[in-house]
């Protein structure tokens, strides 16, 4: 089967575990119970560890390498390293997976999370073995945004590595290095390679070639640039003080522009049929993610960033609303469209979840009695939520049946 196609289909097999371990976490804000012989803290870990890797990761190269042919105008070649990453992704993901639910942070999940930045490392080669030909002077403004989230997620491994030096070097002696390097990784992984990677997969799947290529150039360029510094923000709250504060307080509220100005630009477009109900829902929730940008700007902010039920909630617009939405429009489109209801159900129930995370957040201190039953409503809110993504990417039936010709014609000839 075709790479494209094994990792898309992967990514959708991985939907169906992260989802429902979200709505079994959500469910422990409601009642207090022992899950078994697991910790919630070691659940939340394979949560969104599964769903960084598993889900998004591989779904968005699984798009990647669907969309390349456009531009290079020949199939992905079938070399080493892309045989070497749909070998070992099983794997790495699956591991990771059971070892964090298993033991948390600790040396195997330690092992299986540095086993996935080694796949990430073979997608940046297959993907400049794919496009080396071109200089990137003369690439389409979609392969730009995509090399820029290649060169994000690259990047990213730097935060893991920070944290890992921290540790396991320095003994834990400077907290704030600790912190900077989850941080430093949260953004490259989930603001630069996700998100910048599907601005170039939506540009793609519209037909985008050369079209406003300076403003596309700028805004590619800039997401690049302003991810590293943007993410010391988070740092503020936990004591960052001299120049780093100003700069990296610029940085998020620049990359917030540069997030509108993408949206102004995508509304002209003409979005594909089967992705446009999801790439609206995530086009409107990264509108409400570019403007909670400048909130940092605001002297509450650093209270507010402390806040638990508001970094889960934002951090869900993020990587429910956004990121998971437009994989899901684009799967949409790429392996034909779930059923109406299926999109539906999973833009009520995100919307519903992560809009009462955020009043649980900002009501929590004022009145402590809306706080079991906005959890409880968070909680209900989450089942339409995954059935509906779940369902979203599930393959359509013409996908199906091409699978299942697939499947005989290699029963026949091993015949
Ligand atoms: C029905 C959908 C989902 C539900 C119900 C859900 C639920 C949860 C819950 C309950 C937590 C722990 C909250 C806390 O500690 O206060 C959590 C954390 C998290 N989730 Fe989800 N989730 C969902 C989908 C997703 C998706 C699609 C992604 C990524 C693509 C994701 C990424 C994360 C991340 C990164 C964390 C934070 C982990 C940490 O702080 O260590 N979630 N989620």
């Amino acid at each position: 089967m075709h790479a494209a196609s094994v990792l898309l289909s992967a990514s959708a097999r991985w939907l169906t575990v992260v989802l429902p371990l979200g709505v079994l976490l959500r469910s422990a804000f409601v009642w207090l119970y022992n899950p078994g012989p697991f910790y919630w803290g070691n659940l939340i870990h394979a949560h969104s560890h599964t769903a960084y890797f598993g889900w998004a990761g591989l779904g968005l190269m699984g798009l990647i390498l669907h969309v390349l042919p456009r531009f290079t105008g020949r199939p992905v070649a079938e070399s080493r390293p892309l045989i070497w990453l749909l070998r070992l992704a099983p794997w790495a993901v699956g591991g990771a997976l059971v070892t964090f639910a298993w033991w948390g942070y600790a040396g195997p999940s330690i092992a299986f999370a540095t086993l996935n930045e080694a796949l990430w490392v073979l997608f940046a080669i297959v993907f400049w073995r794919e496009v080396r030909q071109a200089p990137v002077a003369a690439w389409p403004a979609p392969l730009r945004f995509i090399g820029a989230a290649v060169l994000l997620l690259l990047l990213s491994i730097s935060g893991t590595t920070l944290v890992i030096v921290s540790e396991a070097i320095l003994d834990s002696a400077f907290p704030l290095l600790y912190q900077a390097g989850v941080y430093l990784f949260l953004q490259l992984f989930g603001d630069g390679w996700l998100e910048v990677g599907l601005m170039g997969i939506v540009l793609a799947l519209a037909g985008v070639r050369d079209e406003a290529r300076p403003l596309l150039t700028r805004l590619a360029v800039a997401a690049l640039l302003l991810q590293a510094p943007a993410a010391l923000r988070m740092l503020i709250p936990r004591g960052l003080e001299g120049p780093l504060v100003p700069a990296s307080l610029i940085a998020g509220a620049l990359q917030g522009l540069v997030q509108l100005a993408f949206l102004a630009f995508a509304r002209n477009l003409q979005l594909p049929e089967h992705a446009r109900p999801w790439w609206r829902l995530a086009g409107l929730s990264l509108a409400v993610k570019a403007a909670l940008e400048f909130v940092p700007l605001l002297p509450a902010w650093s209270g507010l960033a402390l806040n638990r039920s508001l970094v889960i909630g934002f951090l869900h617009l993020k990587l429910l609303l956004v990121v998971s939405g437009a994989l899901l429009g684009a799967m949409a489109q790429v392996r034909g469209p779930a059923g109406r209801w299926a999109f539906r159900l999973f833009a009520s129930g995100s919307v519903a979840m992560v809009s009462f995370l955020f009043a649980h957040g900002l009501l929590f201190d004022r009145a402590p009695a809306t706080s079991l039953p906005l959890y409880a409503l968070a909680f209900a809110a989450a089942f339409p939520a995954a059935i509906g993504g779940i369902w979203g990417a599930a393959p359509a039936a013409a996908e199906r049946r091409a699978r299942l010709v697939h499947r005989l014609q290699r029963v026949l000839s091993l015949w």
